[in-house]
């Protein structure tokens, strides 16, 4: 299978469309997933992504885990408010060996002091902020690149 590449999201962002949508949109996630997908298949990508959602600490961290010594190609994750406050993911990010694309909706810069510190991006190869649903496919379009 060529280029696999895993998407995680972190809590709350199973309620994309329903959650504070003048920050985070009207879109829910799987209206950026299928938006997602369908720039993969009109741009003629060769692409296989592999979604994951949990609001669970410890389930997102299992789920970093398990692409230690697999074939996929790189990471993008939106650990959601876990990259304010999580040393647990950040470690497991560590293990990898593979670029990290990290992606926030909402420029977090430009919000509550409280966002300010992102212990995950720490080590991301690429953080990427403020660019609503668009953040996925250029995330992904940029571990393809290399
Ligand atoms: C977010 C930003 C975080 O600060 C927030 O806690 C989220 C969403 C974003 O995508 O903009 O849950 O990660």
């Amino acid at each position: 299978m060529p280029n696999k590449l895993m998407i995680i999201n972190g809590p709350n962002l199973n309620m994309l469309g329903k959650r504070e949508p003048e920050i985070y949109g009207k879109e829910s996630l799987e209206d950026v997933k299928s938006y997602t997908e369908k720039l993969i298949v009109k741009n003629k990508l060769e692409a296989t992504l592999f979604w994951y959602q949990s609001n669970v600490e410890g389930e997102l961290v299992t789920q970093i885990q398990s692409l230690h010594g697999s074939d996929f190609k790189g990471l993008i994750i939106n650990p959601g408010a876990y990259s304010h406050t999580s040393i647990a993911i950040l470690d497991a990010l560590k293990i990898l060996k593979i670029p990290i694309v990290e992606v926030h909706l909402s420029n977090t810069h430009a919000r509550e002091d409280y966002r300010a510190k992102r212990l995950s991006a720490m080590q991301a190869t690429i953080v990427l902020e403020g660019l609503g649903k668009k953040a996925y496919y250029v995330g992904l379009l940029s571990i393809l690149l290399d």
